[in-house]
């Protein structure tokens, strides 16, 4: 593979329509892109308490960072914003001071939900998070999806034409942009 992107899926649910839509960007994206998921689930809850002494889980979850060239975020809207268990592990990335495992690494965005705007303002707080965070973030295409049911089976395929399509493009744009930013800023880990 010629990159590696960690995604990050911030739903917890079991049924979790953005982990379909994660499972569906990975099979249409660009062959030499290789993924892998950089998960949550089990970190506790931050405080700069455990900074003289992270625990292991969340040592892992920087050194997952660190060791991908680009991280991807599939994102729920929770209440106009992003869910709670997703910012905790941003917090948790994020520190010691001086330690952020986000700074320099490439971005993207993305999310779904049944509602019309699609995760819209959810990822707009994202991204101001991430521009914080000192992340380069691809900017466009952006993408909002709406979902229906069926729209993605649980095997990860898209069953609308024109969703596989523009999800496709991002991807794929995704790729152009990941190269971009390496060009510049190369991978420290
Ligand atoms: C939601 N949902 C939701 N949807 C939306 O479009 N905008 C929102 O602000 C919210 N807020 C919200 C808050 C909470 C606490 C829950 C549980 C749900 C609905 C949400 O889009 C829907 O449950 C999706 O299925 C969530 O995505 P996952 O978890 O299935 O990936």
């Amino acid at each position: 593979a010629k990159y590696e992107v960690g995604y990050l899926v911030g739903s917890l649910a079991s049924q979790s329509i953005n982990r379909k839509l994660a499972l569906a960007l990975v099979k249409l994206a660009p062959p030499d892109l290789e993924f892998r998921e950089i998960p949550i689930r089990d970190l506790p809850l931050y405080s700069y308490d455990y900074d003289s002494n992270y625990p292991e889980v969340a040592r892992q979850l920087k050194q997952a960072i660190a060791n991908v060239d680009a991280v991807l975020f599939v994102t729920p809207e929770y209440n106009r914003s992003i869910p709670g268990s997703l910012k905790n592990a941003i917090d948790w990335a994020s520190r010691p001071y001086g330690q952020n495992a986000f700074t320099r690494k490439p971005s993207a965005v993305i999310g779904t939900s049944p509602g019309a705007i699609g995760t819209a303002i959810g990822q707009q707080h994202l991204r101001s998070i991430l521009g914080f965070c000192n992340s380069p973030q691809m900017n466009a295409p952006e993408a909002y999806i709406q979902f229906t049911p069926g729209l993605i089976d649980d095997d990860g395929e898209v069953t609308a034409d024109s969703t596989a399509e523009f999800l496709k493009t991002y991807m794929a744009d995704f790729r152009v942009f990941i190269e971009r930013v390496l060009t510049v800023l190369p991978r420290q880990g």
